[in-house]
């Protein structure tokens, strides 16, 4: 769903008329219930960097990782996606990953 929200963002971005247009638009805001999230993730570390974009099923659903694949995904993160996840945590980040279930 989140995936959805993000889509559709996109899109209205790229459908949105340049800023000087002439044609007069009015904005309006509109109500929409996201469903609430249940899974969560056992690290603070993960919680705060990792889930302002997907949830956290993107992360446990991956099948066992080396530490050099996680770290070549928190890099992909940042670099591909400009997630704000400072480089002095990623060790931190990438202990906390392969600590997860589905790493075991
Ligand atoms: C700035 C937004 C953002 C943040 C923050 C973010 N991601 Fe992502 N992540 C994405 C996007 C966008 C995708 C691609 C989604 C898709 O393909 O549907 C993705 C995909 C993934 C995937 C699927 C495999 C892949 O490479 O596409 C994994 C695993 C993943 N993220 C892990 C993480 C981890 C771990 C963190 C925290 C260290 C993190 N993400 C933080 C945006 C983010």
């Amino acid at each position: 769903m989140k995936r959805l929200s993000i889509i559709a963002l996109v899109l209205l971005a790229a459908c949105h008329p340049a800023a000087d247009s002439p044609t007069k638009i009015t904005l309006t805001s509109q109500t929409m219930t996201l469903p609430t999230e249940t899974v969560t993730l056992p690290a603070e570390v993960l919680t705060v960097n990792c889930t302002a974009c997907h949830s956290p099923e993107m992360i446990l659903t991956q099948p066992k990782l080396k530490p050099e694949q996680w770290q070549a995904e928190v890099t992909k993160m940042r670099g591909a996606y400009k997630a704000q996840i400072a480089e002095k945590d990623d060790a931190k980040i990438v202990a906390a990953l392969l600590a997860l279930p589905n790493q075991k």
